[in-house]
């Protein structure tokens, strides 16, 4: 029987695929507004406040594992936060507004500014979370994928299909290379500055790749993710890949070689396991409402779920999309439990 010693050596072998005692677990999204002491913090300060404040948004991202202690630690920021560099008037209401968007090759000229500056914060929080933390959880770091940056800079408020970004890939599909490009470049640098500040993992999220078929995601957004994952030193720092209602795209993501294929709730976690399993970990995938049942009921759906996980090299317990504001507190509770629980061990 293997035990690991630490949340943190757990995590990290089962990113890769190496034997461990149990699934790790965190959820997407741990930090925030379903958490009352989250909701106090949020009272007196904006969201963009909370992720410009390193000692905010410390708090906030150790919050949750100090309540369930679970094994990883999401640092407390946003995928749109490096665009705070430029002058693009971003504000968050709770969803993110650009007062003035990127609609052609100009806008994307205007975008000059200090990536490193932009994201200090995250990355100071990043170190005082390893400071904090030690081994007792992995540190996650994370960022946006250029296509779904994308989304946010070209239209806003976005759209539920992304009309204006999907319209230019047929219209001016020159441009749209230009602007995922400019954005791969800013994503690595993200990456590489929150891996220098000692991030344990980073995960990037592909939120809205599943508005596109396979053969438009492999023609259209593929080759600059597939450099943002190229940029990272992977002996030092896995990469975990997440795409929304994107059942589709499996076989392609798995194509792009992250260590962790992340799903969400729509996607059969045991069938992608038995498939590609073995090339990849998986991360996911419990329908985050399912955090409304009573707690037998949880532990029991944990448990279907692990079983299906096992058919893969490695698989790190997650919900499939964030937790929602609305979830109970002992929703949660239940699920880091079930997780936790005797049952859960490889042996148990
Ligand atoms: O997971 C965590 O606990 C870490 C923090 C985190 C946030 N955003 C905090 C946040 C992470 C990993 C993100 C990523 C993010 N941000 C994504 C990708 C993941 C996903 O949800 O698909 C996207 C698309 C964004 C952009 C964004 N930021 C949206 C769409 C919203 C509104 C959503 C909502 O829940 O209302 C935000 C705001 C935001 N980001 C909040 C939090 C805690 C709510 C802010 C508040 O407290 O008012």
């Amino acid at each position: 029987m293997t035990t690991n010693k630490d949340s943190r050596t757990r995590f990290v072998r089962a990113c890769r695929g190496e034997s461990v005692d149990r699934a790790p677990v965190w959820l997407m999204r741990q930090a925030g507004r379903y958490l009352p002491e989250y909701r106090q913090i949020r009272e007196r300060a904006s969201f963009l406040e909370m992720c410009r404040d390193p000692a905010l948004a410390t708090e906030v991202s150790l919050q949750p594992i100090r309540r369930f202690g679970m094994d990883a630690a999401v640092v407390f920021s946003d995928i749109l936060l490096p665009l705070t560099a430029f002058d693009l008037g971003l504000d968050f209401r709770p969803g993110p507004i650009l007062e003035k968007p990127v609609v052609d090759a100009a806008g994307l000229r205007r975008l000059k500014g200090s990536i490193a500056t932009a994201i200090e914060p995250t990355c100071e929080a990043i170190a005082a979370l390893k400071r904090e933390l030690g081994d007792e959880a992995a540190v996650v770091g994370f960022a946006g994928a250029p296509w779904t940056l994308a989304a946010y800079l070209s239209e806003s408020p976005l759209s539920r299909d992304l009309v204006q970004l999907n319209r230019w890939t047929y219209q001016d599909p020159k441009f749209v290379e230009e602007l995922l490009d400019r954005l791969a470049d800013i994503v690595s640098e993200t990456l590489r500055l929150q891996i220098e500040a000692g991030a344990d993992a980073i995960q990037i999220f592909d939120t809205w790749a599943g508005v596109l078929s396979a053969e438009r995601f492999e023609a259209v957004v593929a080759r600059s993710l597939r450099a943002v994952i190229r940029h990272v030193p992977r002996d030092r720092t896995p990469v975990i890949l997440y795409a929304r209602g994107a059942v589709h795209l499996v076989d392609a993501m798995v194509e792009l070689e992250p260590d962790v294929l992340s799903l969400d709730w729509r996607t059969n976690l045991g069938a992608v396991a038995k498939q590609h399993g073995q090339r990849v970990s998986l991360q996911g995938n419990f329908d985050p409402a399912a955090l409304s049942l009573p707690p037998d009921q949880i532990q029991s759906e944990v448990m279907q779920l692990l079983e299906a996980g096992r058919a893969a090299r490695g698989h790190i317990l997650n919900l499939g999309h964030g937790v929602q504001p609305q979830t109970p507190v002992e929703g949660v509770e239940a699920f880091v439990r079930a997780a936790q629980s005797e049952e859960a061990y490889s042996d148990g």
